[in-house]
């Protein structure tokens, strides 16, 4: 079997999580890493058992990759994505796509010039029960949509020491809940229930007006043993929370809220859908189970098992009912939908998986709530 040639850009969290993915499917090899020295890409290439560690020029060089994983901070997508694709290889980009709505629509256009294939790394899309859901819908098992109720929740920013590049925004973005968590919320929202958002309005809260940031670096969920003289008070003005009230094409209203701030919430995306048949909760605290609610019977609670799913669903199952599937599953399930198009060369007219053209559409979204938010008003998408 031929085996495709990987490399990954960026191994904090999320990076190796891409890594360990990408070796769950049989036609792939992680061949490089690329860090933001030679000397961690070495040691981070040695610990992760890669072969070749480069910067992020030298990797472009390799004619042997053929698709590159970007895993590094936001500010960073957009210019590394337009590179990989000028280099002629397929992208998988971590999301937001980029910081600016101009520089993501540029890399939607130049993805579509060059054919190549390109994903965004929404990966919640990919619990199974995230498919059944959106399958269920389509074959009327939730009837009309009446209203949408969603949260996101996280603790790891809780504390006024809690401190990571993206709570600057010349990293990060303009905004930091609603772009690094709520665009999953809304991403899900859509894919789901197959409507669009056309108006938002949003209220944001920063409760930590300043932060005490470390004056060492530190990676993503790594920063909870310095001692108080390793911190420098800075002022943030991104949102540690946000409410945004949403109208859809339908008809159909909702709301959503994103937390950072939440004690206790780990990285709880809740979800409840109400529809003129049925009403569908999931959490992805819970993956593997999901809430039917009935008016004339007797409640559900559907367990992940590919027996009782629909067949559109059952393809990102790979194990049985009462075999828990999680996080790192995501992962492998998108990947290997987008390695069936490298493996063809190119994009698909339909992409099954998340598109570059999604990650610009999340991105609008975004910076409307955040224009609502300043005007305290009602905006259009
Ligand atoms: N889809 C998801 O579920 C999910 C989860 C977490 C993070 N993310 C996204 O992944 C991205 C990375 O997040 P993270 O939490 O892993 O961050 P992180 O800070 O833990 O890791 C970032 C890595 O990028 C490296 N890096 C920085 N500059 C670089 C450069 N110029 N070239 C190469 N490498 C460089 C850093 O050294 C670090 O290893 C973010 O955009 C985030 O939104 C997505």
């Amino acid at each position: 079997m031929k085996k495709i040639k990987v490399a990954v850009v960026g191994t904090g969290f999320i990076g190796p999580a891409h890594i360990e993915a990408l070796r769950r499917l049989p036609n792939i090899e992680v061949l490089g890493l690329c860090e933001a020295n030679i000397d961690l890409a070495r040691e981070k290439a040695d610990a992760l058992g890669i072969e070749r560690a480069y910067i992020f020029e030298d990797l472009l060089l390799d004619s042997e990759i053929e698709c590159v994983h970007i895993c590094t901070p936001n500010f960073l997508h957009y210019s590394q994505s337009k590179a990989v694709l000028l280099a002629g290889k397929h992208v998988v980009c971590e999301k937001p796509l980029a910081t600016k709505i101009e520089d993501a629509e540029e890399l939607v256009k130049l993805a579509a010039e060059t054919g190549l294939v390109n994903a965004v790394h929404f990966n919640l899309r990919y619990y199974p029960l995230v498919r059944q859901m959106r399958t269920m819908r389509e074959k009327g098992d939730l009837g009309e949509i009446y209203s949408i109720m969603g949260s996101y929740l996280q603790d790891w920013l809780f504390y006024q020491t809690d401190y990571n590049w993206r709570l600057e925004p010349d990293k990060s973005g303009d905004s930091r809940a609603i772009a690094d968590i709520g665009s999953h919320l809304l991403d899900v929202t859509e894919y789901i229930t197959g409507m669009k958002i056309t108006e938002v309005m949003a209220d944001f809260n920063t409760v930590h007006k300043t932060r005490l940031k470390p004056l060492k670096a530190i990676e993503t969920y790594s920063g909870k043993m310095l001692e108080p003289s390793d911190y420098q008070e800075v002022p943030i003005n991104t949102e540690d929370h946000a409410s945004v009230l949403l109208r859809f094409d339908n008809g159909a209203k909702g709301s959503v809220t994103v937390s950072q701030v939440s004690a206790g919430r780990k990285n709880r995306l809740n979800l409840e859908i109400s529809g003129s048949v049925a009403n569908f909760e999931w959490c992805s605290e819970k993956p593997n189970e999901m809430w039917v609610g009935k008016r004339e019977t007797a409640n559900q609670q559907l367990m992940k098992d590919p027996s009782l799913f629909y067949p559109e669903a059952q393809s990102l199952v790979s194990f049985p009912g009462g075999h828990n599937e999680g996080f790192p599953d995501t992962s492998k399930q998108l990947f290997k939908e987008v390695y069936a198009a490298v493996v063809a060369g190119k994009q698909p007219e339909n992409p099954t998986y998340p598109t570059f053209a999604d990650g610009l559409r999340e991105l609008l979204i975004c910076e409307r709530i955040i224009e609502s938010h300043r005007k305290q008003a009602w905006v259009t998408v």
